[in-house]
């Protein structure tokens, strides 16, 4: 298990090197593995805006491409005061590889919030669904 402060400086430098030309909002993202790997990702924007990806995607999809499926944390740092949670998306992705992920906020200021994927993202839908509907 890596130290928090570890992971936060780790998605905040992934936060710099977001490509937002777009928006303005850079987002940085920190995904810990059981095994206490580390891969971040940032956001990136494309021209055509739908096409853009998240850093909490790019960071995860980072890693499961290289093997990993087990996920302890994932830090997610803005530039704003308020903390930014993750989007919709985001949630449903993180949801259908990491159910019992912690989740840590961090603001413009370093500052860390703490909850679980499971409280932000209830009564969610998943393969135990799809799985019905055969
Ligand atoms: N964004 C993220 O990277 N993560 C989120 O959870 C919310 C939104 C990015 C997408 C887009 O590049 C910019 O923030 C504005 O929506």
């Amino acid at each position: 298990m890596n130290a928090a402060d570890e992971l936060i400086r780790s998605a905040m430098e992934a936060k710099g090197k977001a490509i937002a030309p777009y928006s303005g909002f850079r987002v940085g993202a920190a995904v810990e593995t059981a095994s206490g790997r580390v891969y971040t990702g940032c956001n990136i924007e494309a021209s055509s805006y739908s096409l853009t990806i998240c850093a909490e995607r790019v960071a995860l999809f980072k890693a499961l491409s290289e093997g990993e499926r087990d996920f302890t944390r994932i830090i997610i740092a803005t530039d704003t005061d308020d903390f930014c949670p993750p989007c919709g998306a985001c949630r449903q992705v993180l949801w259908d590889f990491a159910p019992d992920l912690e989740v840590i906020l961090v603001n413009r200021k370093g500052e860390a919030k703490h909850s679980w994927l499971r409280d932000l993202y209830p009564a969610a839908f998943g393969k135990h669904i799809l799985r019905e509907g055969k």
